[in-house]
């Protein structure tokens, strides 16, 4: 085992810095940004032309990555949902022949994730698998796959396999609303070269140290609350999971301005919040983190170095400049490590958390 975490203490760390690699793996040759396409080459252009409306299902990290597709499909005109699996049979909106139901699944084996594909598929919808292993049964039984290519993820805490979901869903939301439209969407152009530098902005991240100092800074807390707007609401939802799964501690994700109707109850100095700045409506969150901040609570700002949260907040996990559809992805690597860090700095047995494991056969 120990062999196979080469240098790293833990597996989960290593699959945090195989990140760069993974994502270029996941889109090797499915972007063109010359061209300004998407190539997707399963998917002949048109694919997707009578899709009415998405539905994702999904659970937990998986879960988070669905509902951040699901949010870039909104934003670029098409409408979606993400569900979890595990409540698809008591509330799944109705289906007809034109809808597209998603199941994303790192394993392809969750039992709650192919209980709501096997339904999807009774009533008629076309399906579709996002995972990362050929053969699984979630691929198997869908009328097609994608697959994410991050190789083997050991950690029970998802890490690699959330970007490369998140990744690959939003190459997805826009094929989906070129496909509707008949043409690419307007901020196609400014999206691939971005995506492109992904895995080198992620080197970036992985080389400062900030997280680590954060982890230790506020090592005594009482429970830790993570908060994002639009695309950088599921990477706090995101956040929170990771470190609740790892260091045991509480820890809770919320939609910035969700905080002020009921959560800013549980804020105090013993209540850090991480603020996640996307670029979309950042002057809200940085409004709803000052709020916390004025309860006494620690704000750490992940965002760019020249962002105006920096002069608001406590402290600051920096991510490179890049598009809004991005920037959360930079910012979940700097709130894995932060997890990490933490969990280190209890003694957690990081990769095989109590309680937990990597794939849940049973609903
Ligand atoms: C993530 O860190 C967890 N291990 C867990 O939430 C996981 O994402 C969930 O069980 C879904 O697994 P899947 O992606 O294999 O379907």
């Amino acid at each position: 085992e120990q062999a196979g975490k080469g240098t790293y203490d833990h597996f989960m760390l290593k699959e945090i810095h195989e990140q760069p690699t993974s994502l270029s793996q996941a889109i090797e040759g499915r972007i063109d940004p010359a061209g300004g396409r998407i190539a997707l080459a399963d998917f002949e252009p048109g694919t997707f032309a009578d899709v009415d409306s998405v539905q994702f299902v999904a659970c937990g990290t998986s879960y988070h990555a669905a509902l951040y597709g699901s949010l870039a499909l909104n934003q670029a005109g098409v409408q979606s949902t993400a569900l979890l699996a595990n409540e698809y049979s008591v509330s799944a909106p109705p289906i007809d022949d034109d809808t597209l139901v998603i199941a994303v699944t790192q394993s392809g084996e969750t039992a709650d994730t192919l209980t709501a594909l096997r339904r999807a598929a009774r009533e008629g919808a076309a399906t579709l698998t996002l995972t990362n292993v050929v053969g699984s049964t979630a691929a198997r039984e869908a009328d097609d796959a994608l697959f994410i290519r991050a190789g083997p993820e050991i950690g029970v805490a998802a890490t690699k396999t959330f970007s490369s979901q998140a990744v690959m869903l939003t190459l997805l939301a826009q094929r989906i609303a070129a496909d509707l439209r008949g043409e690419p969407p307007a901020d196609l152009e400014a999206l691939l070269p971005e995506l492109e530098s992904m895995p080198a902005a992620i080197d970036d991240v992985l080389a400062g140290s900030a997280a680590k100092t954060v982890a230790r800074r506020y090592s005594d807390s009482e429970a830790y609350f993570f908060i994002g707007r639009g695309l950088g609401y599921p990477v706090a939802l995101e956040g929170a999971l990771k470190f609740k799964e790892i260091t045991y501690e509480h820890a809770e994700g919320f939609a910035s301005g969700e905080l002020k109707h009921g959560p800013l109850a549980l804020v105090t100095p013993e209540t850090p919040v991480f603020a996640i700045f996307t670029g979309q409506e950042d002057e809200k969150t940085l409004k709803n983190a000052e709020e916390a901040q004025t309860r006494g609570a620690p704000v750490i700002a992940v965002c760019p170095d020249d962002h105006p949260a920096v002069e608001v907040a406590d402290d600051h996990l920096p991510i490179p400049d890049t598009e809004p559809d991005l920037a959360g992805l930079l910012a979940n690597v700097q709130l894995q490590l932060v997890s990490y860090h933490a969990a280190d700095l209890l003694g957690r047995p990081i990769d095989k958390p109590r309680n937990l494991a990597k794939s849940v056969t049973v609903e």
